[in-house]
């Protein structure tokens, strides 16, 4: 009897305790005209509940409270707005005081003249210098070949084999980049930035926990080989009589070049174009590949226009821009596998100073997480939104254009390198649905939150078409 009653004592304090903590966590971020929501645990927020029920989370939420909400999550207390207008709005305005918002680790590790970690005119200045190199005419020039002759080798000998999918499209969009920067080759110097780089990505998704063994702590290791490595790079190509046609070529080039950077500034600006391309690229073709074996329909469509341009061509002629141009139910996959997997569920910001949003106050320094998953479900937009259905695209040419299209952001920020991506995605699928033809091997689990991710590979039995 005394035991039972230590413990129901012992149960009873513990639930005071909870809830007084859960109380003080509130009245500490209690501020007139905050919008409703709950900040769960002291520094732990709400981060187990986002993670755990994903975008479930947010739709408990905005059931609860309406589609902007306030909570804590990712370390810190968090405006979440699930609202298209003021998405729209916080993306438009970012002179007002909406700034990119990402975390720590991240800001650290990717460098401070990384893209991200910029503002004002210095934003527009790497902007324009990035722009640049990835312009229309630099794709049709310069990049377009390089991808070409890179997914041939790429693709070249998959015939009889199990491959992971995820892997291989990981592998293909780093080293297509690698090869259009500084025409950097499959060999010694990719084989010795490919584990740094993974490392890198793996650092900015961590805990910002300066210790050994930490995957931050190794992220920033791996950024500093990264840094070396190019800056040897650089040096070379100073030392060298030699002439290079590649983006590395263009961001040293000292005549005639409307943006000077100094090397840390080329550096950064290198990891900005491999890091902002490499998960986005390697998912959206993943995916494609699922969404394609599973729509027989639609890859029948997408083959017949990728056969349709092989037939104009040599066998050797590489993909040129008019062939880029005539894929336009690849670009529609491209679309709908982007909408369907939301490979993007939203951008961070964060505020400069206390504002006031939709009657709301956005306190200075919160962050904004501008959630803008649930608008590619959205039944208004999307007739039969859960449905792969690339055809879509073509029949409402607007929907690329329409206000509430984010999956490749808006406003100052959008992806600069949409119509780069969009030419290695179609280069990718053009050598692998004209060579091969695959399925499944069966069993392997697919993520959608917080990223889209197999766990354990998405593995495919390949053989010749
Ligand atoms: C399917 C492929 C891609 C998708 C879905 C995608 C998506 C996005 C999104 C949603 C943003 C907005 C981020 C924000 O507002 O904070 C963004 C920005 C950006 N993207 Fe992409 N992206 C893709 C490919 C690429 C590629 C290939 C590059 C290579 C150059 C690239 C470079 C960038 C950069 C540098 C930014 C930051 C722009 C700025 O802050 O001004 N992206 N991308």
């Amino acid at each position: 009897m005394a035991v039972l009653m230590i413990v129901v004592g012992a149960v009873v304090v513990v639930l005071c305790f909870c809830s007084a903590l859960l109380r003080w966590n509130e009245v500490r971020y209690s501020k007139k005209d905050l919008p409703p929501g709950t900040m769960g645990w002291p520094v732990f927020g709400e981060t187990t509940e986002f993670l755990k029920l994903g975008p479930n989370f947010m739709k408990n939420q905005r059931a609860r409270y309406g589609s902007i909400f306030k909570s804590h999550i990712l370390g810190c207390p968090t405006i979440v707005s699930m609202d298209p207008e003021l998405n729209r709005y916080i993306l438009m305005n970012e002179s007002k005081g909406l700034v990119p918002g990402y975390p720590q680790s991240m800001l650290d590790i990717l460098g401070k003249c990384n893209i991200a970690a910029v503002h004002g005119s210095t934003h527009k200045y790497m902007r324009g210098a990035l722009l640049a190199l990835i312009s229309p005419t630099m794709i049709r020039q310069q990049l377009l070949l390089k991808i070409d002759e890179f997914m041939r080798t790429h693709l070249s000998d998959w015939n009889h084999k199990v491959v992971n999918i995820q892997d291989k499209t990981k592998e293909m969009a780093l080293l297509s980049s690698l090869k259009q920067i500084a025409g950097i080759e499959s060999g010694s110097m990719s084989n010795e930035f490919k584990p740094e780089f993974f490392k890198l990505v793996l650092g900015t998704l961590s805990l910002p926990i300066d210790l050994p063994g930490t995957n931050y702590r190794r992220g920033f290791q791996a950024r500093k080989n990264i840094v070396r490595m190019l800056g040897q790079l650089i040096e070379e190509r100073r030392a060298s009589q030699e002439t290079y046609q590649d983006m590395l070529a263009c961001l040293m080039k000292q005549d005639g070049n409307k943006y000077k950077l100094s090397d840390e500034e080329i550096i950064d600006q290198i990891i900005t174009i491999l890091y902002s391309g490499y998960e986005t690229v390697s998912t959206t073709s993943m995916m494609a590949v699922k969404y394609l074996h599973d729509h027989p329909k639609v890859l029948q469509e997408l083959r017949k226009e990728h056969l349709a341009i092989r037939e104009r061509k040599r066998p050797e002629d590489p993909i040129d821009l008019n062939d880029l141009k005539s894929m336009r139910f690849t670009r529609a996959v491209i679309f709908e596998t982007s909408r369907l997997a939301t490979i993007v569920n939203g951008v961070l910001r964060k505020t400069t100073q206390d504002m006031e949003l939709n009657g709301f106050l956005f306190p200075k320094g919160w962050r904004i997480y501008v959630y803008t998953r649930e608008i590619n479900y959205d039944q208004f937009l999307y007739s039969d939104p859960l449905t792969f259905n690339p055809w879509r695209w073509l029949q409402d040419k607007r929907l690329e254009s329409q206000n509430y299209f984010f999956i490749f952001g808006g406003g100052t920020r959008q992806c600069p390198g949409k119509e780069l991506g969009i030419a290695e995605i179609s280069t990718f699928l053009h050598y692998f649905v004209t060579r091969y033809r695959w399925e499944e091997v069966g069993g392997d689990k697919l993520m959608k939150f917080p990223r889209v991710e197999a766990p354990n590979g998405l593995h495919i039995r390949v053989s010749s078409y």
